[in-house]
């Protein structure tokens, strides 16, 4: 397989990887502005885009995963829970769905707490081996820290399904997993995240404080303190809905 990670604008990490063999690439958390990055990638590994994905829709940055969608013909994948919420036609993912990219096999994570739609992918090189390698985990957990209960007004109440998300989804897996997520330090979208772009679930459950609390200390740590949402929060969740069409 191939991989690229892409560190983008407001500590935004952006992925593309795929199977070089059957010429198939994903792409991953698309910023808007980034689409020739990723359109560049694929002509020089010379593989097709077949899947552009959102872990989840957006709120402190435009995405650019529909436009690059359109641009190369591929689908543009959101969690199920988005039908109805959002104005554009999308490839729904559900729960434990397997996408097929060549040798590299992807399987959605619904991992609800940062945001209801949040999903991390499970990453399996077949070529490798069959235990999965790695783990791209959004903004639901970052290497030296958790997400934020991105809603306003029902953060415990998020918290609390990001601790579950958590303990049930991703804790579970093989220490020895790579974790890819969403952001490195800078970013608004969590406290306390490392400068390092990459960790394994096994490091980060000895080291990182927010998968040693309990639910209660969790939620209470997650949810002081956390910023006001800036004006522009708002714009750009509407845009990445597809309201400002
Ligand atoms: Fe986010």
């Amino acid at each position: 397989m191939f991989f690229r990670q892409f560190a983008s604008r407001e500590s935004s990490l952006s992925y593309f990887f795929g199977c070089a063999g059957h010429a198939k690439a994903v792409a991953v958390d698309v910023v808007a502005g980034d689409e020739d990055w990723f359109v560049e990638e694929a002509r020089k590994a010379a593989v097709d885009i077949r899947y552009v994905i959102d872990t989840h829709v957006h709120a402190d940055h435009y995405s650019g995963g529909r436009a690059l969608a359109q641009r190369v013909g591929a689908p543009y994948c959101l969690h199920e829970s988005n039908a109805g919420r959002v104005k554009f036609d999308f490839q729904p993912l559900g729960d434990g769905e397997i996408l097929d990219v060549g040798n590299v096999k992807v399987k959605v994570l619904h991992t609800p707490g940062h945001t209801p739609d949040s999903v991390c992918l499970l990453v399996t090189d077949q070529r490798r081996g069959e235990a999965p390698w790695f783990v791209l985990t959004g903004d639901t957990l970052f290497v030296g820290a958790a997400g934020r209960p991105d809603l306003a007004g029902r953060e415990a109440e998020m918290a609390g399904v990001l601790y579950d998300s958590l303990h049930a989804k991703l804790l579970p897996l093989p220490d020895a997993l790579e974790i890819f997520p969403g952001h490195q330090a800078g970013s608004v979208c969590g406290a306390g995240l490392s400068g390092k772009p990459s960790s394994t679930l096994g490091f980060e459950k000895r080291w990182n404080p927010a998968l040693t609390m309990d639910r209660a200390a969790f939620i209470d740590d997650l949810t002081r303190a956390i910023p006001p949402r800036p004006a522009e929060m708002d714009a750009m969740v509407r845009a990445n809905l597809g309201l400002a069409d």
